[in-house]
């Protein structure tokens, strides 16, 4: 093979391996039609032209459960600074894996504001120039298009560009609702490839008219699931087969392997995102013991739910709180039903401190906002894959930047059903706006998924959504959360009009 026409993947992801002493990151960015055209080639090819260098040797196994889950830092102030830049993370035993990090660690911080007060964010991109311009996007918030880190604006240069993205912690003319957001990079075609190298973190935005008697300080924990792979070096490498999701061979819990965390006899709040690339999980405890979940990516759900499995797509996110009380001396485990092995064992519980629970969990937690009735306005979006190209397709296309989708009228409300009508699942995400479930193949929404903003779509299936577009003007994208997809093209975008 030669440079021409050996690494077509590695030529559209942007590389094979970040050794980084290299420059073969460095062509990464390419206007849109140029990737359809190296993709086209490649179907034609056939898919043993993805099959790029043979699989790199891997990294030792991780005794499960030998090291303490690690709670990233957390940044509560109203002017924050995010810097990409390299850094050694001790992810697994032996060698440091060099990753592309917020601040240096993976996760980034967690950033934690209150409702209602402006906060900005400064990303300063001290990455090498392989990894091009970034964008940093707040994931559930309520930003205006300038302010959302869109895939091609504001971009943050290489060699210490900075952009400056000022949230409002405001919604449709009142307080933002409490909610766990994240926040990652969302460069156009390369998403995939950063969140994956490290550069995501978590984003909470606390509400006085939430339940003040949920548990708080050390017993609300963000836990951030993410799977990775690694060679013998404990290096990471970005390989993706085609525009099919990548998923990793190792499980981390908040960057750290089958981490232990000693917990006391009472309730926990977990804050569980999926950041993972592609992967989905199914989480159930050990013992066969109920999550009481309390809330997704939209906030808290009007009442609780005991739910003995959850599972969990990439971007959504379930707040759940774990009762430990009379538990004291047992060890249980937080599974992922979904796999076997060690991709099983996500992390383990140790109970061992008696400690009293002043906290509750009420009845009663958050009205969901009431939508109006919808207007006359039904949108259909179809799911699917090109015969001929083998993209990922949204109604029949794929993203064009100069290309408006929908344009619905600010403060109305929409009927907007997505169609799943390929052979994989995807994950529809719509920036900015509220939505609410009015029903999931034809049967009425479940009580945990009325309000969200990050949606599974399992094969065959549709989803009916009421869309309210409430505060801001201006172009938003949607998109497959899939990244792989999302990088092929899979994303539509909408403008909000007057
Ligand atoms: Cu989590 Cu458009 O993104
Ligand atoms: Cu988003
Ligand atoms: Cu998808």
């Amino acid at each position: 093979m030669d440079a021409q026409d050996a690494p077509i993947d590695s030529q559209r992801r942007g590389s094979v391996s970040f050794a980084l002493e290299g420059t073969e990151g460095a062509s990464v960015i390419r206007p849109s039609h140029a990737r359809r055209v190296v993709l086209l080639v490649a179907t034609i090819l056939g898919a043993s032209a993805f099959a790029t260098a043979a699989a790199p040797a891997e990294a030792l196994t991780v005794t499960p459960f030998s090291r303490p889950l690690i709670v990233p830092k957390v940044l509560t102030g109203s002017n924050i600074t995010l810097t990409a830049r390299l850094a050694d993370v001790q992810i697994l035993p032996g060698a440091k894996t060099r990753m592309w990090t917020y601040n240096g660690t993976f996760p980034g911080p967690t950033i934690r504001r209150p409702t209602g007060q402006t906060t900005t964010v400064t990303l300063v991109n001290n990455l090498p120039a392989e990894a091009g311009e970034l964008t940093l996007h707040n994931h559930g918030n309520h930003s205006t298009p300038e302010n959302d880190g869109q895939p091609d604006d504001r971009l943050a240069a290489t060699g210490g560009g900075k952009v400056t993205y000022t949230y409002t912690g405001t919604e449709n003319g009142g307080n933002e609702r409490g909610a766990t957001q994240w926040y990652h990079d969302h460069r156009m075609d390369v998403t995939g490839r950063n969140v994956w190298m490290g550069l995501a973190g978590m984003y909470i935005i606390d509400d006085a008219a939430d339940p003040q008697t949920l548990p708080k300080g050390s017993f609300d924990v963000p836990l951030m699931l993410t799977d990775r792979s690694f060679d013998a070096n404990n290096q990471l490498s970005y390989r993706p087969s085609g525009n099919v999701g990548l998923t990793g061979n190792r499980i981390l819990v908040n960057g750290v392997p089958h981490p232990y965390f000693v917990v006391g006899d009472r309730k926990y709040r977990l804050r569980i995102l999926n950041a993972s690339n592609s992967r989905s999980y199914d989480l159930a405890l050990s013992n066969g013991q109920a999550f009481i979940q309390i809330g997704t990516e939209s906030g808290l759900l009007p009442a609780p739910v005991k739910r003995t499995r959850i599972s969990i797509a990439p971007a959504e996110r379930v707040d759940v709180v774990i009762d430990f009380a009379k538990k004291l001396g047992q060890k249980i485990v937080l599974q992922n039903l979904a796999a076997d092995g060690s991709l099983r064992q996500l992390m383990q519980f140790r109970v061992t401190r008696d400690l009293t629970d002043n906290s509750s969990v009420p009845t009663k937690l958050r009205a969901l906002p009431k939508l109006d009735a919808t207007s006359a306005v039904t949108r259909t979006f179809v799911l699917s894959r090109s015969r001929l190209t083998g993209q990922w397709l949204i109604n029949g296309l794929t993203f064009d930047p100069n290309r408006i989708d929908a344009q619905p009228k600010l403060g109305t409300t929409e009927t907007w059903i997505f169609k799943n009508g390929s052979s994989s699942n995807h994950v529809i995400h719509l920036h900015d706006v509220d939505q609410q479930l009015v029903s999931r193949n034809g049967v009425a929404a479940k009580p945990w998924e009325r309000m969200k903003e990050s949606w599974n779509l399992g094969i065959g299936e549709t989803i009916v959504l009421k869309v309210k577009f409430t505060d801001n003007l201006g172009k938003f994208v949607f998109h497959c959360h899939i990244l792989e997809h999302e990088d092929d093209a899979m994303m539509a975008q909408m403008e909000v009009v007057p």
